[in-house]
């Protein structure tokens, strides 16, 4: 049993906005004071993070001169050094000004959509020269709360519009960068486009350069929308678009919770973490939770270290798990390892499965013992086993 420290190689990486989150809500005042940038870099990497992201806004305020914009990043790229703590992701904020109260890349205004777009291209150049690899977009305002006021195929096509766009610049300027799209089905807007993780694949299908954008699903998201996470994340990974994940947690269907990672549906959190590790996917684990508002910032930085501490031992009892040999044998005995053989064999042919006969009696009796395993994981998740 190791102590649950995590190191950088371990790539848990922080939104500035969730150590940052100063608790505004729609009842609620500020209740933590704001978090420096600089200061928030020292602290995640004090904790043993890989990384901190941010939104443009996050970072530099909106309406701060040159000359403080530079000032700022100085000093932000002074405790990167430092510290030796990596952007691996950038994303825009296209949802906290009055002007995108109809969204950023489908506002009706075609003078907000234009802004937007600019706004996107100069924090990418910034994403760039800090060395993100990915760009995030959520497009939280993209969406409606009646269908009377939006063209839902004229905002798919403004939408499908921008990425075209953006990935276009991205070319031009010879930029090593992809673009996950992060679905949401609602909140802020009563109806969000690109609501799921299909939805979202579906539309990269339809984009100039596919290649290029992937998805960013987030746990809180599709479990708000009852959907199972796990499922979402698989499908990505099938389609090779797992380019980036939000973890947190959600309980139930719901407004977004954003909880701490291992909070909410830890059964979901363990399968996420088995199947992210067996399917070896190496991008960032990152956390975009909010810090409840009962917390001061001691509190902060504790439900930080938990999302990393949750995820390793989610890891070691996935791992567990999978190298039980009572496990090992409930999936042969439940059929696991034959869905993965195809349905027809290499040397045969349709032919072959038309001339064959079922004894529907038979195989109609046959139990998959899927219970078992079921509580095996969960046994192992509770620490008897
Ligand atoms: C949410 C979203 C946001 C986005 C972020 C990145 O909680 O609704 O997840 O936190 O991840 O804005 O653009
Ligand atoms: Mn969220
Ligand atoms: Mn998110």
């Amino acid at each position: 049993m190791s102590d649950y420290r995590p190191v950088p190689a371990d790539r848990f990486t922080f939104g500035l906005w969730t150590v940052g989150w100063r608790g505004v809500n729609t009842f609620g005042d500020a209740v933590r004071p704001p978090l420096d940038g600089a200061d928030a870099v020292r602290a995640l990497a004090g904790l043993g993070a890989h990384g901190i992201t941010f939104h443009d806004d996050d970072l530099v305020p909106p309406g701060s001169s040159d000359s403080d914009r530079e000032a700022i990043l100085k000093r932000f790229r002074a405790a990167l050094e430092e510290t030796g703590l990596a952007v691996p992701m950038v994303t825009t904020n296209l949802f906290t000004h009055p002007v995108f109260r109809d969204g950023g890349f489908t506002s009706n205004s075609r003078d907000v959509r234009r802004y937007a777009i600019r706004k996107v291209i100069r924090n990418i150049d910034l994403a760039v020269s800090l060395g993100a690899e990915t760009y995030v977009c959520w497009g939280g305002m993209d969406g409606a709360e009646s269908e009377a006021g939006k063209n839902d195929h004229a905002a798919l096509d403004r939408l499908r519009e921008a990425f075209d766009i953006l990935c276009g610049y991205v070319i031009d300027q010879g930029y090593d960068l992809r673009f996950a799209i992060e679905p949401k089905p609602n909140e802020p807007r009563g109806d969000v486009l690109l609501p799921t993780v299909g939805h979202a694949l579906a539309f990269i299908n339809e984009l100039a350069h596919p290649e290029m954008v992937g998805v960013n699903p987030e746990v809180g998201h599709e479990q708000m929308a009852g959907l199972n996470f796990t499922h979402g994340v698989a499908q990505a990974l099938w389609a090779g678009k797992l380019f980036h994940i939000d973890l947190n947690g959600q309980r139930g269907v719901k407004y977004d919770q954003d909880l701490r990672f291992g909070a909410g549906d830890v059964k979901e959190a363990f399968f996420l973490v088995d199947l992210l590790e067996s399917a070896g996917y190496e991008g960032p684990r990152h956390f975009d939770f909010k810090p409840p508002r009962t917390e001061d910032m001691s509190g902060v930085w504790e439900s930080a270290s938990a999302c990393m501490r949750n995820y390793l031992i989610l890891k070691e009892k996935a791992a567990a798990f999978r190298a039980d040999p009572e496990v090992v044998a409930a999936l042969e005995a439940s059929r696991v390892p034959e869905l993965s053989v195809p349905t027809l064999g290499r040397e045969e042919s349709l032919a072959d499965v038309l001339a064959e006969e079922i004894d529907l009696a038979e195989v109609g009796e046959r139990g998959y013992h899927f219970e078992r395993l079921d509580q095996l994981a969960l046994e192992h998740l509770l620490g008897v086993r």
